[in-house]
């Protein structure tokens, strides 16, 4: 059974069982080849007296990880994976899938249409992920699966994309028999005993639902539950809409009813904004000039010095992922407090039953709290996490520099300072770059790695990679203040500013900007995160007048004290979580906007409110591009989905730019900034994009970095 290209699957015998293999690596996809090889060889199969039976199964991990999601571009040509299925379940000699590895979307169906399943014991990932980017199951699913496994577990699993493993399958009956060791001679020996009893096919679609058991507002219910879904207003409606066709109709007008919803969410805006994100994230870890030729070092064992909000969630962070951990402080009690705080999470998620005891106990192990900076000295990294202050950073990295083994990385998590002056303070700045982690650090998955003129791309190699085995989505910027995404934000925070004087009130700003598919409001954000960072940051560092004036209103109400939830008020008063609207802080807005002579306006609309802060991220975004500080457009859009909540059903800003057309763009800003003069200033990226027709996509690729 020869791995190649070119015939991606193979059959071989073993005695009356006919084993055909889907060999298409890494992770067997079902390209066009794929397609055509099952057609050819369960026809094989069925022509020849001689075989009995029929096993399917995958080469390497995976049995198969469903459809090739580059064809969704060009476009895809029979045979369709919907009819590979049906020939396959029509099988009239009895198939057992053997499930040796993961079987997602199309890989799934694939198994379902078998009419047996015996899944390999440490397979993790059975499931249907479609509705993650923006489409429903294709080839069967939303018909085979509830007819399986019951309407509301097949719900569950559609709607949500999420997998199970096989434990959970076997309990679900989604496959018949879970087997440690050897998949293929397991299925092999469930096959022999089908054909030893006389047993045939079982075919999943014709399985009847009983309709009338199920609750009569099952589906309202579950669609009404949508409102927030992740993949937008399209995709997890229309997997409902699926599976209820499958109650309500015959499985041959199901499978027409399937088509025409899925049809409905290939070319909506929502289904390319996400699968865009999908690839925008696997292309941020790609740097350009630096190859796989380049070595990363070992990254064995982790420092972190300072043990307060990030250091402890950057501690976590590793931790979790198996990685120890010396955090070192300067006294005793910020140090107790900060390894409390770190052994307390543990322990939720093992009463929360995310890991268990053991894997809780083991990851406690691994952690070294000291006092004493010489602890470090054997660590293969080490990130600094104390004040923002760079008096205090040059002098531990002073310190750091002498201390730690030659080869050792120096990490700073400052989201401010700059990086190339941090390493001036080592004789190593070749070894020293930012990882600006974003809070909590344990639970967000950005990570900005920040790259100073003198880091060497081995240095910077290993932190894209070690992004990964943590689990985060490492992005490369530049250094400037705020690096990518703060430096975004500080407009985008501006120009809400800007709009509160005008007239419109906080609720206003989070109602549209939520409602257009921000996960959360900008001014709830800051009652989360509290109104104090800013406000301290605007203390310590100079801004232009016109940003210092349009924050006045923020610095009066962090001057009484009230930083946001942690005071119980902010912009809102808190009941609990809720947030209330405050008649005070509307005043505030228009006292000062009166003092500061701006006309007030009476409400602003939603669409205002969005595309303001939306251009302002979009022309910030385009001078960080033409700086060089962010590689891509899509670094960017990856930024702002993975760190700020904007969803990736948009896309992201400069998805959006593009999306919207350049010159429209353009026009926009330019209208503004006769409106609202320099902070409004077009980006002469921008301008230069919307004279030659260009878009931010277009220019990536032609950076070759697309
Ligand atoms: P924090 O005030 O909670 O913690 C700083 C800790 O460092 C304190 O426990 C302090 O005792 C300790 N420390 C100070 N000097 C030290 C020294 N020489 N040796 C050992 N420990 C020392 O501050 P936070 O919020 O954790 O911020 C730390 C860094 O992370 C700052 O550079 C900040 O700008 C950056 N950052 C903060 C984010 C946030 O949301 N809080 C997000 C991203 C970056």
């Amino acid at each position: 059974m020869a791995a190649n290209q070119t015939n991606p699957v193979t059959s071989e015998r073993q005695g009356a069982i006919a084993i055909i293999q889907i060999d298409n690596p890494p992770v067997n996809p079902l390209a066009q080849a794929v397609r055509e090889g099952l057609v050819r060889e369960f026809a094989a199969a069925s022509a020849d007296g001689t075989v009995k039976a029929i096993v399917l199964t995958g080469t390497g991990k995976a049995f198969s990880a469903g459809a090739d999601i580059t064809e969704f571009a060009t476009g895809r040509n029979a045979p369709f994976l919907f009819d590979v299925i049906n020939t396959i379940e029509a099988s009239p000699k009895p198939v057992v899938a053997a499930i040796n590895g993961l079987a997602l979307g199309g890989g799934f169906e694939i198994a379902l249409g078998c009419h047996y399943r015996v899944a390999g014991s440490s397979v993790r990932q059975l499931g249907l992920p479609e509705v993650k980017i923006g489409i429903i199951p294709g080839a069967g699913g939303t018909q085979r699966l509830p007819r399986l496994i019951g309407v509301e577990p097949a719900l569950d699993m559609i709607v949500s994309g999420a997998p199970i493993d096989a434990a959970k399958a076997l309990s679900l009956g989604a496959v018949d028999q879970v087997v440690d060791g050897d998949v293929v001679a397991a299925a092999v020996a469930f096959a022999n005993g089908l054909i030893e009893r006389g047993e045939g096919v079982r075919r999943t679609s014709e399985r009847l639902i009983d309709a009338a058991a199920l609750p009569a507002d099952l589906f309202d219910k579950r669609r009404a539950a949508l409102a927030r879904h992740p993949s937008g207003p399209l995709a997890a409606r229309a997997c409902v809409d699926a599976v209820q066709a499958a109650t309500t109709m015959s499985f041959a007008d199901g499978m027409k009813r399937e088509r025409e919803l899925i049809q409905e969410c290939l070319p909506s805006p929502y289904a390319k904004a996400l699968q865009y994100a999908f690839f925008a994230e696997r292309q941020a870890g790609n740097i350009p000039g630096i190859g796989t030729s380049v070595k990363t070092r070992d990254v064995k064992s982790v420092g972190v010095l300072g043990a307060g909000t990030m250091g402890t969630g950057i501690t976590l962070a590793f931790l979790q992922s198996g990685i120890p951990v010396t955090i070192v402080e300067m006294k005793q009690e910020p140090l107790d407090k900060g390894v409390a705080r770190v052994r307390e999470t543990i322990e939720g998620n093992v009463k929360r039953g995310r890991i268990t005891a053991e894997q809780g106990a083991a990851i406690g192990k691994n952690l070294t709290p000291s006092l004493d900076m010489q602890r470090l000295a054997g660590c293969d990294l080490v990130i600094e996490a104390v004040f923002e202050s760079m008096a205090i950073k040059k002098e531990v990295f002073g310190k750091l520099d002498q201390i730690c083994k030659p080869g050792a990385i120096l990490a700073s998590n400052t989201s401010t300072l700059d990086v190339d002056e941090i390493a001036a303070s080592t004789k190593r700045p070749q070894d020293v770059l930012g990882l600006h982690f974003f809070s909590p650090a344990n639970i967000m998955r950005l990570l900005e790695i920040v790259r100073g003129k003198a880091t060497v791309d081995d240095a910077l190699a290993t932190a894209m990679a070690l992004s990964k085995k943590i689990n985060k989505v490492g992005v490369v910027s530049g250094v400037c203040f705020g690096f990518i995404g703060n430096r975004m934000l500080e407009c985008y925070g501006e120009e809400v500013q800007a709009m509160l004087l005008e007239g419109a009130t906080t609720a206003d700003v989070d109602k549209a900007l939520e409602a257009w598919g921000w996960a959360m409001g900008p001014l709830a954000v800051m009652d989360l995160a509290g109104i104090d960072v800013g406000w301290r940051i605007r203390k310590e560092h100079k801004f232009s007048d016109e940003r210092m004036r349009l924050y006045r209103v923020t610095d009066a109400i962090a001057d009484k004290g009230r930083f946001g939830q942690k005071t119980g008020a902010g912009y809102y008063k808190y009941e609990g979580r809720n947030r209330i609207e405050d008649p005070e802080v509307t005043a505030m807005f228009r006292t000062e906007a009166a003092k500061q002579g701006i006309e007030p306006r009476n409400g602003i609309p939603a669409e205002e409110l969005v595309e303001r802060t939306l251009l302002r991220l979009v022309n910030e975004g385009a001078a960080i591009l033409d700086e060089g500080i962010a590689m891509r457009s899509s670094d960017i859009d990856t930024i702002y989905i993975n760190g700020y909540g904007f969803q990736a059903w948009r896309g992201g800003p400069m998805w959006q730019a593009d999306a919207m057309g350049l010159a429209k763009v353009a026009e926009r800003i330019k209208f503004y900034e006769t409106k609202y003069g320099e902070r409004w200033k077009v980006a002469g990226l921008i301008e230069k994009l919307a004279k030659d027709g260009g878009t931010f996509a277009g220019l990536d690729k032609a950076k070759g970095k697309g």
